[in-house]
């Protein structure tokens, strides 16, 4: 379904793409963010604190195996040595209702362009694997971080880069 077609088209026609191709896209995005994001970030994108609470109560404290001097990049598809399992860091908040706006910054993904906001991931996530989606798929992520700081008309521009990569609703 999330195949690569040809052209590496970066922008698309915001207007040319249906309400329909939206919601299946943003529902794709969704479904990657919790299967590769919402580990460190939280279901809801509320953060690291959030995210702890999706573990039994025994493995919330993630640096007794996580430790923070280890590796930060290590693919989970090359063996691990003495079972040092890589830095988790601190996931931050992916959007301003659950970050303290004072401390941190408002979110990127509340600020960024889209292209930007594609550009950093890809460059850096996950954590422990950057690169490791395709470019399709950073596009649908990308949106549904969009949609979740509530910025319909970026997250339509993400998803008709989406669309120029190949992804069609099924
Ligand atoms: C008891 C040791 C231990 C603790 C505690 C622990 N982890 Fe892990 N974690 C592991 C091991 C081992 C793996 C590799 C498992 C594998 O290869 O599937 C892993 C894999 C992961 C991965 C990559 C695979 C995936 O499921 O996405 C993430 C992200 C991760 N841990 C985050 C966390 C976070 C966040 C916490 C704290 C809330 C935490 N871990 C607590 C041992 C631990
Ligand atoms: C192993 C834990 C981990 C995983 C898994 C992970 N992240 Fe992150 N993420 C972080 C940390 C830590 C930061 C803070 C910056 C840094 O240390 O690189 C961050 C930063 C971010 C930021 C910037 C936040 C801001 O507003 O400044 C975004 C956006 C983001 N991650 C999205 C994602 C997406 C999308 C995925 C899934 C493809 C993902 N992350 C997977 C740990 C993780």
């Amino acid at each position: 379904m999330l195949a690569l077609a040809g052209s590496p088209a970066r922008e698309a026609p915001a207007a040319a793409t249906s309400d329909a191709t939206v919601d299946a896209a943003l529902a794709a995005g969704r479904s990657l963010y919790a299967f590769d994001c919402s580990v460190c970030h939280g279901p809801t994108g509320g953060g690291l604190e959030e995210a702890r609470l999706a573990f039994p109560p025994e493995h919330r404290r993630c640096t007794r195996c996580h430790k923070p001097n280890n590796p930060v990049v290590m693919p989970l598809d090359r063996p691990f040595v003495d079972n040092d399992m890589f830095a988790i860091g601190t996931p931050p908040a992916l959007h301003g209702a659950a970050r303290d706006a004072a401390a941190d910054g408002a979110p990127l993904a509340a600020l960024a362009r889209p292209e930007a906001l594609f550009a950093y991931l890809r460059a850096t996530m996950p954590r422990y694997d950057p690169g490791r989606e395709t470019d399709l798929e950073y596009w649908l992520l990308t949106a549904h971080l969009l949609d979740m700081n509530g910025r319909a008309e970026a997250a339509r521009e993400a998803v008709g880069a989406a669309v120029a990569l190949g992804f069609t609703a099924p």
